[in-house]
């Protein structure tokens, strides 16, 4: 069983494109997915799930477009807020928050600080670059003073410090892609690509990638 599987959740556009509906309410199925795969993962016992929602090249996209994405996560932050005692995910933001005003900011600091003592987590990737990542790392290093560093020093800056490694990277859509999501963390992920459109993916397609997590011979640079 993989302890923590991470998300590209690509094909909103296209699932509301091919139903004649604009691309905006493909998002609004796509945050139905994230809540049943979500729950889903919790089921299973996963430790951690990751979920690229935003990237920080998606602000290229259509003002629109941006915008409604913007009022999903507004929406999901509201209530997480008022159900925060039922809530049963330590939530993590992981991408540099400075991009968002100061009201959306303190709100997603306080959901972090809320529930830090949860042990199942949630990140939710948001104006999340990998590389972007990596160098706020090493700012962060230069910061403290270091002039050497370990590989644990590292990972100790990422946005994810707080999960366990990432063992599946999971991206829905088709292509056959990364772009730009957990670069550092994706070394030994187990990569898993399916056609399947983002708010068509479920449970049943949750359980398809862990069989095949499952038949992976995984040797980390072993033999
Ligand atoms: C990729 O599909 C999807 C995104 C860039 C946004 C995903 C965001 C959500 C599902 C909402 C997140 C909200 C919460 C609460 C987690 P695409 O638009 O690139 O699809 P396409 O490749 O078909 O155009």
């Amino acid at each position: 069983m993989p302890r923590h599987i991470a998300f590209i959740m690509d094909g909103n556009g296209r699932w509301a494109q091919r139903r004649g509906l604009p691309r905006e309410q493909g998002h609004r199925f796509g945050v139905k997915a994230f809540r049943n795969v979500l729950e889903h993962c919790d089921k299973l016992g996963l430790e951690a799930t990751t979920f690229y929602a935003f990237s920080t090249e998606n602000w290229k996209r259509p003002k629109r477009e941006v915008n409604a994405i913007m009022k999903l996560m507004d929406a999901y932050l509201s209530e997480c807020e008022q159900k925060i005692d039922e809530y049963a995910f330590r939530i993590v933001f992981l991408g540099d928050k400075g991009v968002f005003d100061e009201k959306r900011r303190a709100r997603m600091e306080r959901l972090e600080a809320r529930t830090s003592n949860r042990s199942r987590i949630v990140n939710i990737a948001l104006n999340y670059g990998g590389r972007d990542e990596i160098v706020n790392a090493c700012n962060r290093l230069l910061a403290d003073g270091k002039e050497t560093i370990t590989a644990e020093d590292f990972k100790a800056v990422l946005y994810t410090a707080s999960s366990p490694e990432v063992d599946m990277i999971v991206r829905t859509g088709g292509d056959l892609r990364i772009s730009n999501f957990l670069l550092w963390q994706a070394a030994y992920a187990e990569l898993y690509f399916t056609d399947v459109l983002w708010p068509d993916f479920g449970p049943d397609e949750v359980d398809r990638a862990i069989v095949e997590f499952s038949k992976r011979k995984r040797r980390f640079g072993g033999v």
